[in-house]
């Protein structure tokens, strides 16, 4: 390797090779140019439309909402997570504006609902009759290790530095912790919210696709 060398392979794939392959769920423009989108394998030049028809197919049962009154840069993240997991919708509750930059472009393969304030989304959740879990450390919280997560829920999470305000906390009927042992207060929303999604999979999901 030679001084100035890029040491890293190129994400993706360059413009397809041969004959084009027919079917709706391909992408003329990804065929023609190449795929270098954060995409799992199977989904090199599809249509965005296409991922997120299929992903819908098998979203699983939880869902994940945060409250967003300080543009917290945690946001990205939960979205990322929440896609990851695939949870079956992300929630923003609060500002519509949210910082996107942690979501990594992952926010255009979910389904992500905006919710002016507690009572919108609180009013949502009922008609929906899905239990509100709220994830905070705050005194009453029961430990999320000793616990299974209900299959249909929405896991609500806080606000970098105040957490969960009390409305959300009143929305809540269960309240949940994760364990830490340092000197921290807490972690950040988005790591909190993917050791709570995994907990969620551990406990209700299958085997991820091959
Ligand atoms: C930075 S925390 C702030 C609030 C925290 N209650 C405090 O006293 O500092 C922001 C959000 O991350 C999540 N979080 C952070 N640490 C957590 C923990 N140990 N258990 C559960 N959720 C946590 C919660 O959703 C919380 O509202």
């Amino acid at each position: 390797m030679t001084a100035g060398e890029d040491i890293f392979t190129e994400v993706g794939v360059g413009p397809w090779m041969g004959e084009r392959p027919a079917g709706e769920h391909w992408d003329p423009e990804l065929l023609e140019q190449g795929d270098r989108r954060n995409v799992v394998d199977r989904y090199r030049y599809w249509s965005r439309e296409a991922v997120v028809a299929d992903l819908d197919t098998r979203r699983h049962d939880f869902h994940v909402a945060i409250e967003n009154w300080q543009h917290d840069f945690n946001i990205g993240t939960v979205v990322r997570n929440a896609n990851a997991f695939l949870a079956a919708e992300v929630h923003i509750v609060g500002q519509r504006r949210w910082n996107r930059r942690g979501a990594m472009v992952t926010d255009r393969y979910q389904h992500v609902r905006h919710h002016p304030a507690i009572e919108d989304f609180v009013a949502w959740a009922a008609g929906e009759d899905l239990p509100v879990i709220g994830i905070d450390n705050l005194p009453g919280s029961r430990p999320m290790e000793t616990v299974t997560l209900p299959r249909r829920c929405v896991l609500l999470f806080g606000q970098e530095g105040p957490g969960l305000s009390d409305p959300a906390r009143a929305a809540c009927t269960q309240l949940f912790s994760i364990a830490q042992y340092g000197s921290t207060r807490s972690i950040n929303a988005g790591v909190a919210s993917g050791i709570a999604m995994h907990a969620w999979i551990r406990a209700h999901a299958g085997p991820p696709p091959a």
